[in-house]
């Protein structure tokens, strides 16, 4: 039907946007296998742990982190996240990545590598597409990367290419890096500049790393408002509590 108020070629215009793939997204598919459910999988979680350390557990200082971190690979839409500023649980977003905030020696970076293992050997699809390509055999698995070795990497070669364009990346100890990498007289921070550089995309998932939180203050006293306001948007604020476990 031809509506009065309808501009004319609209359709057409969008249509082509569209094929171009100019706001290219991802594209998650629900992990559909019948033996899906959460207690199954905290239960694989924990048994892939023991195999790292016999002490291993989920308890209730990073199951909350656990059992959405798993919601969130299995793309399952009752994914929570904690809203940075209230506290609050509030729905996750399987289209942004993931923020794991907490003390040190929390379990944050076993819980970046022991979900890599899981996703590893399940396999889940995703597809993402990478210069307007499509792109439909890609399995969910991230590089991980220390903060200070971005830094490294942009002292070392001027740039920093690679992580900014990698599809997946996890980002370790984000906020313990220095703030100025030199390069042939150029100063830059680099894990600032690599994380405005992904927050302004859509075909990307940044996983990331921090003993700042993520609507805390010093964060944005160490990056300013451009990476808080972008982080927010970027990742679901996940929190793993309690005590250092290295001294346990
Ligand atoms: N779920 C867990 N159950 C029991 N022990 C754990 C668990 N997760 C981690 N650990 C133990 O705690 C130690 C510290 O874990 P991890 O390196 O992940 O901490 P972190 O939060 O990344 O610390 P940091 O902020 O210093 O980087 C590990 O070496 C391991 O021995
Ligand atoms: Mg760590």
């Amino acid at each position: 039907m031809n509506n009065k108020n309808e501009i004319p070629g609209l359709e057409k215009i969008l249509r082509a946007i569209e094929e171009r793939g100019t706001f290219a997204r991802m594209t998650r598919y629900k992990y559909t296998g019948a033996d899906y459910n959460i207690e199954n999988a905290l239960k694989i979680i924990e048994a892939i742990g023991k195999t790292r350390d016999r002490k291993f557990v989920i308890d209730s200082e990073n199951r909350f982190a656990y059992e959405n971190f798993i919601k969130w690979c299995h793309c399952d839409a009752s994914m929570k996240q904690i809203h940075p500023d209230t506290g609050e649980i509030v729905p996750g977003d399987l289209y942004a990545g993931i923020y794991i905030g907490g003390t040190t020696g929390s379990g944050k970076s076993w819980c970046l590598e022991i979900m890599r293992a899981y996703v590893s050997a399940l396999g889940f699809k995703i597809s993402i597409p990478v210069n307007y390509e499509k792109d439909d055999n890609r399995t969910l698995w991230w590089r991980i990367v220390r903060a200070d070795e971005v830094c490294e990497i942009f002292a070392e070669d001027g740039k920093i290419t690679d992580l900014k364009k990698s599809p997946i990346i996890a980002i370790q100890d984000f906020g313990q890096e220095q703030e100025e990498s030199l390069y042939m007289g150029n100063r830059v921070d680099a894990v600032r500049q690599l994380i405005e550089y992904r927050g302004d995309l859509t075909n990307e998932l940044t996983l990331i790393t921090s003993n700042l939180p993520m609507g805390s203050d010093r964060l944005v006293a160490r990056y300013g408002d451009r990476v808080a306001s972008r982080l927010r948007q970027m990742c679901n604020n996940l929190v793993i509590k309690g005590k250092d476990r290295r001294k346990l």
